[in-house]
């Protein structure tokens, strides 16, 4: 018997968990794996809203065949298509050969650019709106949320969002599909590690998308994303959250993160947390950027205000992984963070030159003077990492009126 839920009378839950692949779009660690959602709307005529990755193609399409029987399948509607939505379109089309294809005019032009010529377009603007029977659909185009088809999909009689990757995260669903049936701390923080380094380069086009749902003035009963749980019981939760992640609203926090050969940077990181802490700041995240992927990193760097980054001097340049946290961070439009730097040099500099270099790019507010010790910090080295701590600390308690 396959899993498939019921999340009304006639719309299904038909989605699948990946617990195999190590790396989402072969980058981001997946600890705890990820659902492909999917789902199945039973009316006169019948729709599927998006696909699923192509490994897990036949136990999808097993699913629909299980609630349809013998009936056929009228439309599938791509809300969104890159390959971990779309990679069963061929297969279902193969299955059910006059399945009308429902997409936007981008939609089309990836997908034939992907997969090669499809059949069956039903072509959609925005505001469209397509009746089942019962059930209407209406069409919302949220062009470069994250990609450039991405599309939304209301049906109107249960007041049920499909939001594609909006709103959704990481992990399996593992027995819970909804919001009221899971432990939402972890969904939480994956949906915040999915939106900050998948989407939130794109916060403009996330807000303007949150608008257009809130002008549209429909009712948000249900918001049923392709990744994560759907949310039945607290909507507002997680439209609350995408609002403020797309604000880059922060919450009060330091993360430090080093990049530390022989410990001594990673010295300096220790002295300055202790030093916030005596300050009275609660939330202090050190990290390891050698330890912890980088996408947990931007993650947290996306939920707090203060960031203060070491690096030692790596063959005269930035220490590697911290290199490549400053590269994604230049590239994710993180805006409106303080900034302290710290770092050592031995017998050549560039850790705390080049982050220097990075600080002038990003253009948050700085905090203190860099503090570079000459290979191992010294007691005058730690007072300039005290004063660091010091005014970060300052500046975030003053925020809190
Ligand atoms: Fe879940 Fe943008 O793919």
């Amino acid at each position: 018997m396959l899993t498939t839920v019921n999340i009304t009378d006639d719309i299904y839950y038909i989605g699948v968990n990946d617990r195999e692949t190590y790396l989402f779009e072969n980058l981001w660690p997946l600890d705890r794996g990820v659902s492909y959602n999917a789902y199945l709307i039973d009316d006169e005529q019948t729709a599927v809203f998006d696909t699923v990755k192509n490994t897990k193609t036949h136990v999808f399409i097993d699913k629909i065949a299980g609630i349809l029987k013998d009936r056929p399948l009228d439309y599938l509607v791509i809300n969104h298509m890159e390959p971990d939505h779309s990679g069963a379109i061929k297969a279902l089309q193969d299955k059910y050969p006059d399945l009308k294809l429902v997409g936007n005019t981008k939609t089309f032009e990836l997908l034939e650019d992907f997969y090669g010529p499809l059949k069956n377009y039903h072509v959609i603007k925005d505001g469209d709106q397509l009746s089942l029977g019962t059930h209407t659909l209406s069409f919302y185009l949220t062009p470069m949320v994250h990609w450039p088809e991405t599309m939304m999909s209301y049906e109107s009689t249960t007041g049920t969002l499909f939001s594609m990757d909006a709103f959704g995260g990481f992990g399996t669903l593992d027995g819970g599909i909804f919001d009221d049936e899971v432990n939402l701390e972890f969904y939480m923080d994956e949906t915040r590690r999915y939106y900050s380094n998948i989407v939130g380069k794109y916060g403009a086009m996330v807000q303007k998308a949150l608008k257009k749902l809130k002008d549209a003035n429909i009712p948000m009963n249900i918001i049923a994303p392709t990744h994560g749980p759907v949310w039945r019981t607290d909507p507002h939760c997680i439209i609350d959250h995408y609002d403020r992640w797309s604000r880059a609203e922060t919450e009060e926090g330091v993360v430090i993160v080093y990049g530390s050969m022989y410990g001594n940077t990673q010295k300096m990181a220790d002295v300055i947390a202790r030093r916030l802490s005596e300050n009275g700041i609660k939330n202090i995240r050190i990290y390891d950027a050698s330890k912890t992927h980088v996408s947990y990193l931007i993650s947290d760097l996306w939920r707090f205000k203060g960031v203060i980054l070491g690096s030692c001097a790596y063959n005269t340049g930035l220490f590697p992984t911290m290199e490549t946290l400053v590269n994604k961070l230049e590239n994710s439009q993180l805006k409106d963070r303080l900034l302290g730097i710290f770092g050592t040099a031995s017998w050549s500099g560039g850790g705390v030159s080049n982050l220097n270099k990075f600080a002038e790019k990003i253009k948050w507010q700085r905090v203190g003077e860099s503090v570079e010790a000459k290979s191992s910090p010294k007691e005058k080295d730690f007072q300039q990492c005290i004063a660091i701590a010091d005014e970060m600390a300052e500046r975030l308690i003053k925020e809190r009126a």
